[in-house]
């Protein structure tokens, strides 16, 4: 059914709104018919923490795996066919961490600040038994050495010996090593052509290690470095394709770094989110012509560890969900946000991180889990037509799931009067005449740092990660003019399921 901007824009008018203030803003969508895109993964959204912050967050043996994370991982799955959820084990602490099992001395010129030892992998065993195989790891290597991989073979070696390759999703090599020639762990003229001999060197030795046939998480680059660019990008992903499990690009949309600040507002701004996803576009497409999948292996709001006041509030979930579409957008296959157990960003900390102590959920870890929800079943992006908008920070995203069309109302001005009148309708409709509506919120708005709740779950003080609160959603119902009108506030998301 196709109705004419008027019609629509009457109706909402006309719509009332019983009970709630009067409308701020105007916001009328018409999802179209499949977008250009891949189907999204059930499993985009994962988790990356530092080499040796990782056994920390999943229960470093002996002691047991953290049942916290176990059960907060859980929550992200909705289906028994959704792939397992990642958890890469890397950062800048991968090139300094090596597999050192029995604390052997180390040449002293290398910088290593944490022997990897028979525990780590004993942990990631462990907790890989105790999620029934629905989390995967990508251990990170260390590409310290630019011309003896016996380190990353090493721990390739121990890994064959001691996890089952189906808890690991891939192993990759190095972090953002297109930094390298900056950070002194290469020599200033470091380059793409020296780092590709030395990436096929280091595959070599891995691969006779024991690694399975394509199990590597290529590139791990991050900053758009001289000759590490999209063509350098495309030439890794096509003449490495039958190594590379995927490809990988590191996303931060602000950065914390060097005493830098940033604001709330311009993580919210289109830049931290559409303006993200023009800046990997060309990445994607390099990876995409060589069939190779492309993920974000590391991502969060602000680089160098957040910043108080944006990265862990309810205002960096907001960002979070969008980007998140928007990576789903240019065919992102997977993004993984960064940190834990300790730091402003992260989506799950342990101020405590003893066994059996509570995790503090931030408000992160409500974005994964909403977007967890609502692409649970191979889903479909649609193109969504906005064809009436006074508030172009009202985001409006469409998906075709299984018998189901998920519209999905992000509010991301929280300087907004009032709530916004929204009017969301398919150009094609066979939804039924009700649907269902969920809101993520909080009291405190877009600056809350507690006091969130989705669709009436709060994991707000949590013991065991499970959330507390009945799953409440309302009923709309089709107007008679086709489409389905509600109100969003500002600072919150909407989701329906028509
Ligand atoms: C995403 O994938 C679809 C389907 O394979 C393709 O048509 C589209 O060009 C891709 N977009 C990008 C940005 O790679
Ligand atoms: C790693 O082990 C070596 C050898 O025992 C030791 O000298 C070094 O301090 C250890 N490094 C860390 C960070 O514990
Ligand atoms: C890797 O592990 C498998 C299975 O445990 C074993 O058969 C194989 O010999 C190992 N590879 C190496 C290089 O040790
Ligand atoms: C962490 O929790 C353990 C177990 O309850 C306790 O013994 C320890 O003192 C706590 N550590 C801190 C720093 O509070
Ligand atoms: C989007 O809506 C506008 C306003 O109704 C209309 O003019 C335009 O043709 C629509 N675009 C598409 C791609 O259907």
């Amino acid at each position: 059914m196709v109705l004419s901007t008027a019609v629509l824009a009457a109706t909402v008018l006309g719509a009332g709104l019983a009970g709630a203030a009067a409308p701020a803003d105007t916001v009328v969508a018409v999802a179209m018919g499949l977008a250009p895109v891949q189907a999204v993964p059930t499993n985009l959204v994962g988790f990356s923490i530092e080499v040796p912050d990782a056994t920390e967050m999943i229960g470093k043996s002996p002691d047991p795996p953290r049942l916290a994370l176990v059960n907060l991982i859980r929550g992200l799955h909705h289906s028994e066919l959704q792939a397992p959820t990642v958890v890469r084990a890397g950062g800048n602490s991968a090139d300094e961490s090596v597999w050192n099992p029995d604390h052997q001395a180390l040449p002293p010129q290398y910088k290593i600040t944490y022997n990897i030892t028979a525990a780590d992998l004993k942990s990631y065993q462990g907790f890989g038994n105790a999620m029934g195989g629905r989390t995967a790891f990508v251990p990170d290597l260390s590409f310290i050495r630019g011309h003896d991989f016996a380190w990353p073979a090493a721990e390739a070696l121990a890994i064959n010996n001691s996890i089952s390759w189906s808890y690991i999703h891939a192993v990759s090599i190095g972090n953002e090593c297109d930094l390298f020639a900056q950070n002194g762990l290469r020599k200033p003229d470091y380059d793409y052509s020296q780092y590709k001999a030395e990436f096929e060197a280091a595959a070599a030795a891995i691969t006779a290690a024991g690694l399975p046939a394509k199990t590597i998480r290529g590139a791990t680059w991050c900053c758009f470095q001289g000759t590490f660019n999209e063509a350098a990008f495309a030439d890794y992903a096509s003449s490495q394709a039958a190594l590379l499990r995927d490809i990988s690009y590191h996303r931060y949309p602000l950065s914390h770094c060097d005493g830098h600040t940033t604001t709330l507002e311009d993580l919210l701004a289109p830049e931290a989110s559409s303006g993200q996803a023009d800046k990997m576009r060309p990445f994607s497409e390099g990876a995409a012509a060589a069939g190779v999948p492309f993920v974000i292996g590391e991502s969060n709001s602000v680089a160098c560890g957040g910043q108080e006041g944006v990265s862990d509030v309810l205002g960096s979930a907001l960002w979070a969900l969008d980007f998140l579409f928007e990576m789903a957008s240019i065919n992102a296959s997977m993004v993984n946000f960064h940190g834990g157990p300790r730091g402003i960003y992260p989506p799950i900390k342990f101020a405590n991180t003893s066994a059996g102590m509570p995790p503090t959920v931030q408000p992160l870890y409500y974005a994964m889990r909403v977007f967890s929800e609502v692409t649970a079943a191979e889903s479909r992006l649609l193109s969504v037509n906005v064809t009436q908008t006074t508030n172009s920070q009202v985001r409006v995203w469409a998906l075709q799931g299984v018998g189901k069309t998920v519209f999905v109302v992000i509010h991301k001005d929280p300087s907004a009067a009032g709530p916004a009148a929204v009017s969301l309708s398919k150009l094609e409709t066979s939804e039924p005449d009700t649907a269902q509506l969920g809101t993520l919120s909080a009291p405190g708005g877009a600056t809350a740092k507690s006091g969130l709740v989705w669709v009436g779950l709060t994991w707000d003080g949590t013991t065991d990660g499970t959330p507390s609160g009945q799953r409440t959603t309302t009923s709309v119902k089709r107007s008679a003019a086709g489409t389905f009108d509600f109100s969003v506030e500002p600072a919150s998301v909407a989701v329906l399921w028509a």
